[in-house]
């Protein structure tokens, strides 16, 4: 009896050793004194996200500090997150926001805590509803891209020698998204100016800003015009225009008759991988890279150096990735990794 107690204490004692071991590794002693800085992102689920992560990994190789990476689809789970850098002892956070009216929010937390926040993609919206111009922001230059979709889809639907009578845009719109409502409006603006009948682009808001979101939008217009014979498939993103495309699938529809251009174009290329070509005819490519690397080395330099960022970088070098030269365009922007074969 008395040896079974022994050895319990004994194997307790070991476990609380073993514990408070693990405990310093969290908590920072020895190696891990090493600087940490967090990126949260909303949607982790998605190829753009998980680009920006793998390349803040590596500023952080370069720079020598840890990345924590986490996953933050609500308010809730943000605002915990933010607890929980604070307690690991995290100098600031890199933040692509589920909800930019949570802005307000964040920046009163992170202060509290004395975190320097840099966003990134998704500008923060203030209680008016206004955007934080004084939050460091890297973002897509989204009129910009969305105009570079609209131009490309006019084109390739001239290039197919298209009867522009019988022709339509479904635009899946998430205007709530600052981004996603001037990507889209770029690209309309851009469809218009080329020449295409303000009268049949079609305006539909997704629910949720993913594949199955977009589906149902898409559905829920094609229904209303059944006598449009061919699509152009406008959209925020790669997901937006997938989801889109996939609806007209569901009504017939198919690779001659149908362009979607997608933007992200990470998330474009297990489609474009296919064996036949759909409906989804190509991405535009920004830098998910150079947004993953400079937000975090950024705000690397303002913790270390007190150079604080500007407030706003746009980046606007983009590419139209297509199923002809999604490879090599990856493989020189250093995403080749990103290929399965
Ligand atoms: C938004 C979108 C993402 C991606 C980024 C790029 O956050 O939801 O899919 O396009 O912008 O800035």
């Amino acid at each position: 009896m008395k040896a079974l107690t022994k050895g319990l204490i004994a194997a307790a004692l070991a476990s609380a050793a073993l514990l408070s071991q693990s405990a310093n590794a969290f908590w920072g002693s020895s190696k891990d004194d090493q600087l940490k800085l967090g990126y949260l992102v909303k949607q982790p689920e998605e190829a753009w996200f998980q680009t920006e992560w793998a390349f803040a990994d590596k500023a952080g190789k370069k720079y020598h500090f840890d990345v924590l990476k986490m996953a933050v689809p609500d308010g809730e789970k943000t605002l915990n997150a933010i607890d929980t850098l604070a307690a690991s002892g995290a100098k600031g956070f890199v933040i692509c926001t589920p909800d930019p009216k949570l802005g307000p929010a964040i920046m009163a937390k992170a202060k509290s805590y004395g975190l320097k926040v840099v966003t990134v993609d998704d500008q923060f919206l203030n209680a008016k509803g206004k955007p934080m111009t004084n939050v460091p922001l890297i973002m897509m230059a989204a009129s910009e891209i969305g105009e570079r979709q609209g131009q490309a889809l006019y084109q390739e639907m001239q290039k197919r020698k298209w009867d522009v009578k019988t022709t339509a845009v479904m635009a899946i719109t998430a205007d709530e998204l600052d981004t996603a409502r001037r990507r889209v409006d770029g690209s309309i603006k851009a469809l218009k100016a080329s020449g295409f009948p303000a009268a049949q682009i079609y305006r539909v808001p997704t629910k949720s800003n993913d594949i199955p979101g977009a589906f149902n939008a898409g559905n829920s217009l094609l229904v209303q015009h059944p006598d449009v014979k061919q699509w152009l498939v406008v959209g925020m993103n790669d997901n937006t225009v997938l989801g889109g495309v996939r609806a007209t699938e569901g009504q017939g529809f198919n690779a001659s008759n149908v362009i979607g251009i997608g933007i992200n174009g990470v998330g474009a290329i297990s489609e474009l991988s296919k064996k036949e070509a759909t409906g989804f005819y190509g991405s535009l490519l920004p830098s998910p890279d150079i947004h993953g690397f400079k937000s975090i080395e950024m705000l690397y330099k303002w913790v270390e150096d007190g150079k604080r960022p500007p407030n706003m970088t746009k980046v606007k070098d983009v590419v139209l990735i297509t199923r002809d030269n999604f490879r090599a365009e990856l493989k020189k922007k250093g995403l080749g990794n990103l290929l399965n074969n």
